[in-house]
Parts: structure tokens; C-alpha cells; sequence
């Protein structure tokens, strides 16, 4: 790879010698890099992140040899040594120890292809056999580094593991803003954006499992001043793991900022026997010096390439029972589901919760988890029926599980007492009338798997499961790990979670598998690899959703969020909105449907067969293009966002309006992601009246150049009006 044959001279295949003079290490992508130093004393620093340096081996000159603000930019911080800060690793030796310090012993750069190239520094504690390599993963093309770590335990006692981020950086700027998305149930991904002094903030999950409902893994750093959309230096970065997680910002009395993130090490400390190591997840990371804009589509191309399950194939159209039937249904009604969402154009019914248990029929949350046998009374012939019912009507058949959970009250909590998360000698909590089953267990692991296989297996015509987790982790207590292992718990379910689904992927590749937990509570880079689409929210009113899916789309790409239009009033919020806003906003994710088709009136059916149709005809744009986020809601109560083919040949752009504006209040939209020297032919689609029209100029040709500098005016400010556009390039 040139980056380092520009630097050394030379590829660097194997591990190199122990350097004795300093030493530069620079992680390199097309436009980035970052500059890893090694001192004299064998210890690595951080030197730069940032735009592409030309002459990373100048840092040489510009260094005042080790001196001590150049200690307090490690670049693995260990406890113990200079920093009297939040560390990204602390170990506790067998001797009793707490402390360690790490030092380069060589370090091995590979190729793996002609967009990736791995730099893998092992580093060795000075007094003792514990050696931890820190890895980055650069991806050219996307301007993306993935950090990670495993430390290797070669001494001959135990080492317990108290602390051991992923990601370890420090910047120094004169400001820092950080914007991250808190949650609750049918209201994650809220924005927040506050100036970070000094001090520490801390972004955490402790729930186990569920851990995005209330934080989201990720965040933004804006350094200096609030980025926009196009304009600011931003760091941002997400962690690719489902357990409890940990991100940390402290600014010290230097004004530096120390960033760690990785597992949470709350209740988590972590034993190595000797021979043992450890790997950790993997954070994910971008720079951008114009704005947030740019970190969002170098996520979302990273993403569909290499972190999301088939990420370049279409995602069929879904309607999914819940909001239309929730546990009242019978064969009857699920024939007719079927049949009226193959009518409309809808590609995959997905029967959800409440089609199963005998003994404890699962006729609402109290009775029936775990029990996987189709419900006889409900569903007499079978699921094999409603798969066959829905070939017949040309639609394809999912189907909702949930099989990491059981509700007390079922034959599997009866007979496998034994497999249930719980405190002992303590009264269960509950939570939604269940709990957790012991996912750290291998014959859990084996039960969760064979759950789903079964179903897969003796219905092959299954084509889409949606796998939920309606808990969290309160009963801390596991029954299969050793008393000094109960710390373990935690981490153990999340890889025996992830064995799980490895396992079913492998067997059953053709399955479109969706996320869900209570809604977003497992949109993470961590599942997303085993997953084609994640269910956004339970939350399906447009209005929230315009803002649930700005903030979704910072991170997380629009062929993996599922985004259903749902009835009137809106089950969760009571908001009524129009069906055309509806459409409007669920296309601009994975567009489904969440309701009883038999409700809508003829006229809905009408209008939503088309927009369907039309989503069919431009879902490329939205799936595949890059987005490029126009107006904030924060800013105007009204938002517009848009994508647009990596050719910037045809891009698809959204119009909303959040709040009531005044007469003659218009909206302009500049389309900025198109190219300023093409043609485009600019048509409002998705019109309820074909009469009206909410750009005066539809069907009408115009320059890049004018589309971006003066953009398009929406006649659009009521509450709830939008408008779609498709821009087309004109040869
Ligand atoms: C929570 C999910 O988010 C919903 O979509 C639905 O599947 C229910 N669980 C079913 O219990």
C-alpha cells in the first residue's frame, strides 16, 4: 500500500523490530490520517487525526522529546501510569498489581484488499506477560477506521480485566460539542447537543440487553463550534456491540479531550486465565472538516458495504400485523391481511406476537412466551397454511419471535427453571410480564437456536423473521456461571446472543432477519452485522418519526430502517396526519405498513397502492443513494432531506412541515447533493390532487448550479403538508 511505502520506504509485512528512536505509525485513508507515534521510551502516543497530512514524518521534528503533555496523549491509556485520568484499560494482576504499562514491541500492517489495509500494534506490559495488540482497520474509500483490542493473558496466574475500551483518543481544540440520542420506549433517538467543559460526561448503558432505548451507542463531536450539516470539524464515531456499553469525554486542566469507548465495565469485571484473551468490539470512526453530513454518508456507504447483512440488495415492501390486529386474530383475519396487503403491492406479510402457546395461550403479554408451538385455536391449520395462503396471493411470509425471553406463566418456564436470569434468594422483577432467559448457558444458546431453526426449517417458504426483546436485565444472577464468574454474565449473553444468530445466518441465508427490541432498542453496529433492517420505533407517527429518523440517519443508512405508514389516530401519539405525509415520511427508510388494510377507506387503498408502486420505482434512490440532510426541523419547524445516486443522476427530495407557518411562509429547499454542472428534470411525485401543485416548477428542467444555489420553493407550511420530488438528469 503506498501510504506506507511513502513512509518507511519500505511494506511492512511482519512484525517489525523493537524501534528504539521514535517512530511514526500513520493509519491512512483516502482523505484522513491518523498518527500514531512511538516515544523513546516505547510507549505510543496519538499525534494527529484529521485531514490527510502529506508529510506525516514532519511530526518527528515538532516533538519536545516525551515530555509530559505528550504523556497525556497515549494512545492505549493504562491505569497507573500518567494520567490521572478516565483510562481506556486497567487489569489487576494475580499479585494484586492494578496497574499497567504497555509498551510497543512491534507492529504489522496487511493489505487484506484494495480498500482495507489492517495495522496491528503489539504492545507488551513492561513487568509483565500480558500483551495487548491494538488494532485499526482503515477503509479508503469510506474515510472510516475501526479500532479494536485483545489482550492476551501469558502470565502464569489470573488476570481480571476492570476496564478495556475499544477506542482511546485524545484531541485538544478549544471547544467541544457533543450531540448524542437518548431514548425511552416509542421515543428513541432524541437529539442532544451541549458544549462539553471540563469534566467528564458519560454516555452508558447498563440495561444488558435493549442497551439503545435510552442511549444510542453513538455520537458527534463538533470540535470548536456546533458543526452543520456542511460546514465544522466532527469526529463520529459508533460501537459495534449489543451489551452495556460506555463512552466517555473528559476535558482536563489542559483543555484536552480524552474519548474512550467500549464495553461498559459496570458490574463487567472480566477473568483471563492464563493462555486466555480477550477480544473487544469494534468502534467505528470518520472525520469530516464540512460538517455531519459527510460522517452520515461515510457511515452509510461503510455500512452497506461491509456492516449490514446483504446491504445492496432491495428491500422488499413489508405489512406487519401488530398495529392492525395486536394478539386479536384468528385465521380468518390473517387470510384476509394477506390478501389485502398483496392487493395494495406489499411484498412480505409478517405475522406478529400472539400466534403461539397452547397450554398458556399467548392472547396478550401475560401468558405464552417461550411456549413455540403454533396457537390450535387461533391458527388451526398451522403456520404452513398462512405460508402456503400467502404463495397462493403472490406475497411472501414472515413471522415475530421472541425467543430470548419467557413469561412465567408458560410450559418452558415450568420445565426449565434453571435457564432463567435471576437474583437469588429473590423475588423476580418483572417487566412486561417476563423474563430473561440465561443466554450465557450453552444449552440457552442451543434452545434460542433450535426455536427459530424449527420454525425455519419445517416452513422453508419463510422469508423474513423479525427477532424482538421486550426487557431489559434487572435480575442480575446467572445459574450456569461459577459464583466468580457472575461478572462475566453480561458479556457472555451478548456473544452467546451473537453465536446464536451466526449460527441461524449461516443456515439460513436467504431469511430477511429485522432487529426489534420494544422498538429501537437494539439499533447497533453490533447486530446489524447478522440483521438486514433494524424496527426503528414503536413509535409509528410521522411527526416523531420526521425527528426519530434525522437523528436514526446520522449514523445508521435508510435501507436498513424499517419505517411503516400506520393508522389515523396514531395508536402511540393520537396525532392525525395525512396518509400522503405518512408515505411521505416512511419512504424515506424501508417502507411498510403497520395496520388493518380492511379500516382504510376505498380511496386510501387507491392513493396507497400507487405511492407503493412509486416506491418500488425509486427505492434504489433511497437505499443505495447518499443522503444529505437540507433543513433541520431543530432550526425551522419543517425539515427536508434528500438522496441522490452516487452518479448524481437521480435523486428523490422530501419536504415536512412540523408547526404551522404563516401565509405566503414558504419553504426553500437547496438541493445540495446534486452536481452543479448536470441538467435535472425536477417532478413532484406522491400528489394526492394531480391538479395542485406544491412546486410550481414540476415538470420543469433546470441547472444544478440554480437547484443548489437557489434551490426549490415548497408551497408548503400547514401542519403536516409535504411534498416529494424526483430529480431527474437530463442528457
Ligand atoms: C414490541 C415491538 O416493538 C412491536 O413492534 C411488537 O412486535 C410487540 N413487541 C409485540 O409484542
Amino acid at each position: 500500500m503506498n501510504i506506507l511505502i511513502s513512509t518507511f520506504g519500505i511494506l511492512l509485512m511482519g512484525f517489525s523490530p523493537l524501534w528504539a528512536k521514535q517512530v511514526i505509525i500513520p493509519v491512512e485513508t483516502s482523505g484522513k490520517s491518523l498518527v500514531l507515534m512511538v516515544g523513546h521510551s516505547g510507549e505510543l502516543f496519538h499525534k494527529y487525526y484529521g485531514d490527510r497530512l502529506q508529510t506525516p514524518e514532519d511530526i518527528l521534528k515538532d516533538i519536545v522529546a516525551d515530555n509530559r503533555r505528550d504523556m497525556t496523549f497515549e494512545a492505549y491509556s493504562t491505569f497507573g501510569k500518567h494520567n490521572p485520568f478516565e483510562v481506556a484499560f486497567k487489569a489487576t494482576h494475580a499479585d494484586g498489581n492494578m496497574t499497567t504499562d504497555l509498551r510497543y514491541q512491534g507492529h504489522e500492517t496487511q493489505k487484506l484488499d484494495n480498500n482495507r489495509v489492517l495495522i496491528s500494534i503489539s504492545m507488551k506490559d513492561d513487568a509483565y506477560d500480558l500483551h495487548v495488540v491494538l488494532n485499526y482497520l482503515a477503509y479508503q474509500a469510506e474515510d472510516i477506521i475501526e479500532s479494536w483490542v485483545v489482550i492476551e493473558n501469558r502470565e502464569n496466574g489470573e488476570v481480571v480485566l476492570d476496564n478495556f475500551s475499544s477506542f482511546d483518543l485524545v484531541v485538544k481544540e478549544k471547544e467541544y460539542w457533543l450531540s448524542h440520542y437518548y431514548g425511552a420506549w416509542a421515543s428513541e433517538m432524541q437529539l442532544e447537543e451541549e458544549r462539553i467543559g471540563k469534566g467528564i460526561k458519560i454516555i452508558d448503558s447498563k440495561k444488558g440487553v435493549r442497551t439503545t432505548q435510552s442511549e444510542n451507542a453513538s455520537f458527534m463531536l463538533s470540535l470548536n463550534h456546533p458543526a452543520e450539516e456542511e460546514d465544522g470539524e466532527v469526529i463520529g464515531g459508533a460501537l459495534a456491540w449489543s451489551g452495556n456499553y460506555r463512552l466517555c469525554f473528559q476535558v482536563d486542566s489542559l483543555n484536552q479531550m480524552h474519548i474512550t469507548a467500549g464495553m461498559n465495565p459496570y458490574a463487567s469485571a472480566y477473568h483471563l486465565k492464563p493462555g486466555d484473551s480477550f477480544e473487544t468490539p469494534k468502534f467505528i470512526f470518520s472525520h469530516s472538516s464540512n460538517g455531519k453530513g459527510v460522517i452520515s454518508r461515510n457511515f452509510h456507504r461503510w455500512a452497506r458495504r461491509y456492516a449490514l447483512r446483504d446491504g445492496n440488495t432491495p428491500r422488499p415492501v413489508v405489512l406487519n400485523s401488530w398495529e392492525g390486529a395486536y394478539f386479536d386474530f384468528d385465521e380468518k383475519k390473517i387470510e384476509q391481511m394477506i390478501s389485502d396487503a398483496a392487493s395494495l403491492g406489499v411484498e412480505i406479510f409478517v405475522l406478529d406476537d400472539g400466534w403461539f402457546g397452547n397450554k398458556y395461550p399467548r392472547n396478550n403479554d401475560k401468558a405464552g412466551l417461550g411456549d413455540w408451538q403454533v396457537n390450535t385455536s387461533k391458527l388451526p391449520k398451522g403456520i404452513g397454511h398462512l405460508v402456503d395462503y400467502a404463495a397462493k396471493e403472490n406475497i411472501k411470509f414472515g413471522i415475530w419471535v421472541e425467543p430470548e425471553m419467557v413469561n412465567p406463566k408458560s410450559e418452558l418456564a415450568e420445565q426449565h427453571p434453571d435457564w432463567i436470569v435471576s437474583r437469588p434468594h429473590r423475588e423476580p422483577i418483572l417487566m412486561r410480564q417476563q423474563l430473561l432467559l440465561d443466554l450465557s448457558n450453552p444449552d440457552v444458546q442451543e434452545f434460542v437456536f433450535k426455536t427459530v431453526d424449527d420454525i425455519l426449517t419445517e416452513n422453508p417458504e419463510i422469508a423474513y423473521v423479525k427477532w424482538d426483546a421486550n426487557r431489559h436485565v434487572q435480575n442480575w444472577g446467572s445459574s450456569w456461571l461459577p459464583a466468580d464468574r457472575q461478572s462475566h454474565f453480561v458479556i457472555d449473553y451478548t456473544r452467546g446472543l451473537y453465536s446464536v444468530y451466526e449460527r441461524l445466518n449461516t443456515k439460513h441465508p436467504d431469511v430477511i432477519l429485522q432487529v426489534c427490541s420494544s422498538g429501537g432498542g437494539r439499533v447497533d453496529y453490533g447486530s446489524l452485522p447478522f440483521h438486514h433492517e433494524f424496527w426503528t420505533s414503536d413509535n409509528t407517527d410521522a411527526w416523531s418519526r420526521i425527528y426519530q429518523q434525522w437523528n436514526t440517519s446520522q449514523f445508521y443508512p435508510a435501507i436498513a430502517m424499517a419505517s411503516h405508514v400506520s393508522a389515523n389516530p396514531n395508536h402511540q401519539t393520537k396525532h392525525v396526519t395525512p396518509l400522503k405525509a405518512r408515505f411521505d415520511v416512511s419512504m424515506t427508510g424501508r417502507l411498510g405498513m403497520e395496520l388493518q388494510p380492511a379500516d382504510m377507506t376505498p380511496e386510501e387503498l387507491k392513493y396507497s397502492k400507487k405511492a407503493i408502486n412509486t416506491y418500488k420505482r425509486i427505492r434504489h434512490i433511497v437505499h443505495q443513494g447518499d443522503l444529505y440532510r437540507l433543513n433541520s426541523p431543530y432550526r425551522e419547524n419543517r425539515a427536508a432531506l434528500m438522496y441522490v445516486t452516487p452518479a448524481k443522476d437521480q435523486a428523490i427530495v422530501f419536504g415536512y412541515v412540523t408547526r404551522f407557518h404563516s401565509r405566503n411562509d414558504y419553504m426553500t429547499v437547496k438541493l445540495t447533493g446534486l452536481n452543479p454542472d448536470k441538467t435535472y428534470k425536477v417532478t413532484e411525485i406522491n400528489k394526492v390532487d394531480p391538479k395542485k401543485k406544491l412546486f410550481t416548477g414540476s415538470g420543469k428542467t433546470f441547472s444544478g448550479d440554480y437547484l443548489i444555489k437557489r434551490g426549490v420553493q415548497l408551497k408548503i407550511r400547514l401542519l403536516h403538508e409535504s411534498a416529494m420530488l424526483e430529480v431527474l438528469e437530463v442528457k
